[in-house]
């Protein structure tokens, strides 16, 4: 894949898991990562927000700030460690958010102020209608978050969104698609490569703890091929 010598075409899909407190990623997510990791194998993080306008959910990893950068150094190292090629997914949550996580409680921003209707999983607010002339502004975020990725050690950054069903569809008829990623096994089976090429049985993924807290549960205590 371009400049990167794969060894599989076996990709760690961006998975959310809300365990990055006060959106800085925390020493677990070193062991979380690098379980995943084989070598020659490409790992895309967890969306990583830009600006703190970006954040949508709670105790997800932005890439704004100094001190997330420099959280995020020893998980891109042990990922590198292990021979594996690291992309950070950049996002802005854009209206797919809430007044609580945002600066002073302020509207989330958006292109538009029309509302998301709500459900029980998620509360959204009424957006604020982003003025033309306040978009450069993200943009510049976008740009300041992908060179951050690139501080931090990463070997390239995936910008979030855009991509739906039908693209990937057709990318693959028209034989764009060298790549596939897993989500949800990949996170329920961290040597998933292995147990492919070994045609072995998988671990079944908990929904119940994709987005808990906890550092270990559902996180980084999914077993192994013994
Ligand atoms: C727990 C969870 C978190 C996710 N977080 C993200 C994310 O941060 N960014 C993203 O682009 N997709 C995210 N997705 C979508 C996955 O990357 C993937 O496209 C989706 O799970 C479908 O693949 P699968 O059937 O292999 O799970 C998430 C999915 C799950 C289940």
């Amino acid at each position: 894949m371009g400049n990167f010598n794969l060894s599989h075409r076996l990709v760690l899909a961006p998975l959310t898991r809300r365990r990055s407190y006060n959106n800085i990623p925390q020493p677990h997510a070193i062991l979380y990562y690098s379980q995943r990791t084989s070598k020659g194998g490409l790992l895309i993080s967890e969306a990583a927000g830009v600006s703190e306008t970006a954040q949508g959910y709670p105790n997800t990893p932005g890439i704004w700030t100094k001190e997330q950068v420099e959280a995020w150094k020893p998980i891109v190292d042990a990922v590198h460690a292990k021979g594996g090629i690291f992309f950070c997914q950049i996002w802005h949550a854009g209206r797919v958010s809430n007044s609580i996580y945002q600066p002073n409680g302020q509207a989330p921003i958006s292109p538009t102020d029309k509302s998301l209707t709500s459900n029980e999983v998620q509360q959204y607010t009424p957006p604020r209608r982003l003025k033309a002339d306040e978009i450069p502004h993200i943009v510049n975020d976008f740009k300041i978050a992908a060179r951050n990725a690139i501080e931090a050690g990463f070997d390239g950054v995936e910008l979030h969104g855009g991509y739906n069903r039908q693209d990937g569809i057709n990318a693959i008829a028209e034989n764009r698609a060298d790549l596939v990623a897993y989500g949800r096994l990949f996170l329920a089976n961290p040597d998933l490569p292995k147990r492919f090429a070994l045609d072995a049985p998988l671990n079944k993924y908990n929904r119940e703890t994709f987005y808990t807290p906890d550092p270990v549960l559902g996180y980084t205590d999914y077993p192994f091929l013994e």
